[in-house]
């Protein structure tokens, strides 16, 4: 994608920073919606490349307005988080709900006309089992989050059906790497690894996910926006198999801390959470664009490292 106008929502989260990153480093015009529930983390020279609107997806006139003259409509705003999710389901629902509803009826009345939705591994429920997960096998959504991303996935079948308009939607999977939150568990276990206090790990360790590099994500996402039409699922997953009682030592190991690992019973309410296993298979996004992922687990985590001695030796400074 290059030299287009891009309608981003989400745009100030962290996968979305760091599309809008990229994109503005193509020489897009880039607009971008976000209502700041987890604060901006947009570069603050790239935020002053672009056009930035604190509105909510859920705001229908706002969105029909501010979409005008885009040529494509990245739709990344969501609510997510483990525990925000548990805590919030109407919340969630309702705004990947009402937020593609306005989207699709802005794409239809602004005659945008492609879409590139930000769908998550989640809808495979706990199907994904003894092998890397391609986008057919059978899916089984067991959280409000995943209910709902399956909900617009369907319902973007069906705007490309009924209005032509072209809809990719992307199953990512544990996307990770600089300028995440600690809602997520890699840099939870950072946090706790750079403090040197027990880095908690929940149930016994083994459940396994897979986790995809922030620059990865992007580029398969920038790729789609390219290259695909039509209305596709792609699985966005680095295909590389990690249990969290691995991920934790590594990250202890990467940051020469002391702290113990320790194991505990995860609370209640993430029951509907705890896969015991998932990992992907990109091999459909290889098919189609001929993309592989680039950055192995160890080496995505070092640059993290990295990246947050930078960060405390500034403020120590
Ligand atoms: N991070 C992952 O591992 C992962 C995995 C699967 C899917 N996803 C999907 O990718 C997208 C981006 O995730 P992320 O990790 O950057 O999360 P994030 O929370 O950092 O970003 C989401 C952004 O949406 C904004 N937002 C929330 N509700 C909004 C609303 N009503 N109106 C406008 N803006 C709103 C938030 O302020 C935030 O900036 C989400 O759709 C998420 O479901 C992420």
């Amino acid at each position: 994608m290059k030299n287009k106008r891009i309608f981003v929502t989400g745009g100030a989260g962290f996968i979305g920073s760091h599309l809008v990153e990229k994109l503005v480093e193509l020489e897009n015009e880039v607009v971008v919606v976000d209502n700041l529930l987890r604060g901006n983390k947009i570069p603050s020279d790239v935020f002053k490349k672009i056009e930035f609107h604190n509105a909510d997806v859920r705001d229908s006139s706002k969105i029909l307005k501010l979409s005008r003259g885009a040529d494509v409509i990245l739709h990344f705003a969501a609510i997510l988080g483990v525990d925000i999710v548990a805590d919030n389901p109407v919340e969630t629902m309702d705004t990947e709900a009402v937020g593609m509803q306005n989207i699709a009826q802005a794409a239809i009345k602004n005659n945008i006309p492609k879409i590139l939705y930000a769908s998550t591994s989640g809808v495979y429920g706990h199907n994904a089992l003894e092998k890397s997960v391609t986008e057919d096998i059978m899916i089984d959504p067991k959280t409000s989050y995943a209910m709902a991303k399956r909900y617009n996935e369907i319902y973007l079948g069906a705007l490309h059906e009924e209005k032509g308009i072209n809809a990719i939607a992307l199953r990512f999977f544990n996307v990770y790497g600089l300028r995440q939150d600690n809602r997520m568990v890699t840099p939870r276990f950072f946090e706790q690894a750079i403090s040197n206090k027990p880095i908690t790990v929940f149930g016994n360790g083994n459940q396994t996910r897979d986790f995809t590099y922030i620059d990865d994500t992007v580029k398969a996402t920038i790729e789609l926006g390219e290259k695909v039409n039509g209305f596709e699922i792609f699985n966005v997953a680095n295909e590389e198999e990690i249990a969290i009682g691995t991920l934790a030592n590594k990250i202890k190991e990467i940051s020469n801390s002391s702290s113990e690992i320790v194991y505990i019973n995860a609370p209640t309410k993430r029951y509907d959470y705890e896969v015991g296993r998932r990992f992907g298979s990109s091999e459909k996004l290889f098919k189609n664009i001929g993309y592989k992922p680039s950055t192995g687990i160890d080496e995505g985590l070092n640059v993290i490292y990295k990246d947050m001695l930078k960060s405390k030796s500034i403020e120590e400074a």
